[in-house]
């Protein structure tokens, strides 16, 4: 490694199927950024300590993934307002000796829906499925871009109710079970597990309404089982794969100050799932 070469990487266990190394080597050769990414292997018990040891390293920042994201965020020192409202943190920066705390996953969806999609939501009614950790991160971004409505649906109602209630002062915000949903919306966001599992959320068709996009945020080769039954039922569709590579440019803003061009990495990663 030369002399002013920046070291990052991604913590997460397990780690060797990330693609954040790929990404990011594609973002420094196109910014001409001098800067490595590696894939970090932490122990189960050993998230704080692998940081600690980075640091000492001289690495400059990193991504964090399953299952760390919440011990980032007890970590950090400082926190950035999307990653307090997320309540997890996927992008630690290292400033000297501080740990400073990011989440650029909800603004990663956002941009990839808007931007690469180029489908609006503001004054658009917002389905959110799912009141998980994947589910928490999106909510603030979604907000900010002033839809009419962002509804929180999950099987446990009490969850998304909880959810919803934590976001009550940031934009019009509600939640339900599956079951009463009985409005259409124009942008349905999977942010549940299920697809994990091949299982479809009980969510109703009526949900869809025309000209809707039904976003699922797992990705993979073939579309999601959520995916096929909103296609059956009109809805144009979009995995998370989109939602990955626009995360990953987020973070590289936020530790280099340059904004990478998207689409060509997109378009490699999407010819080699
Ligand atoms: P994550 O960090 O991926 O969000 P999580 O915090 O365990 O994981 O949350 C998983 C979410 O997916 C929850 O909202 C869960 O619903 P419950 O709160 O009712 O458990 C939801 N989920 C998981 N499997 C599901 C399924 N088969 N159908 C509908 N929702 C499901």
């Amino acid at each position: 490694m030369s002399a002013g070469t920046d070291r990052y990487g991604v913590i997460g266990n397990p780690v060797a199927h990330s693609k954040s190394p790929d990404i990011h080597a594609a973002f420094a050769r196109q910014t001409e950024q001098a800067l490595t990414y590696e894939r970090l292997l932490a122990p189960l018990d050993g998230f704080a300590s692998t940081v600690r040891a980075l640091i000492e390293q001289g690495f400059k920042g990193a991504n964090v993934t399953v299952p760390f994201k919440l011990e980032a965020f007890a970590l950090a020192g400082a926190l950035s307002e999307r990653a307090e409202a997320a309540g997890a943190v996927n992008t630690l920066k290292f400033d000297g000796g501080a740990i400073v705390g990011d989440n650029t996953d909800g603004m990663g969806l956002v941009t990839d829906i808007v931007a690469n999609a180029g489908v609006a939501m503001r004054g658009k009614r917002i389905l959110l499925m799912g009141a998980g950790g994947a589910a928490r991160g999106v909510v603030l971004p979604i907000l900010a871009q002033a839809p009419e409505q962002l509804v929180i649906a999950n099987r446990t109602a009490s969850k998304a109710k909880e959810l919803a209630e934590r976001f009550s002062g940031k934009g019009a915000i509600a939640a339900c079970d599956f079951e009463s949903l009985q409005d259409s919306f124009d942008v349905v966001i999977n942010a549940t597990s299920a697809s994990l599992s091949s299982d479809l959320p009980p969510l109703p068709a009526r949900a869809f309404a025309e000209g809707c996009l039904a976003y699922d945020m797992m990705y993979g080769p073939a579309p999601t089982v959520f995916m096929e039954f909103a296609r059956q039922h009109g809805a144009a569709t979009r995995d998370g794969l989109g939602m990955l590579v626009e995360q990953a440019a987020e973070s590289f803003h936020l530790w280099r100050g340059v904004r990478p061009a998207t689409r060509t990495v997109y378009d490699d990663l999407r010819s080699k799932l």
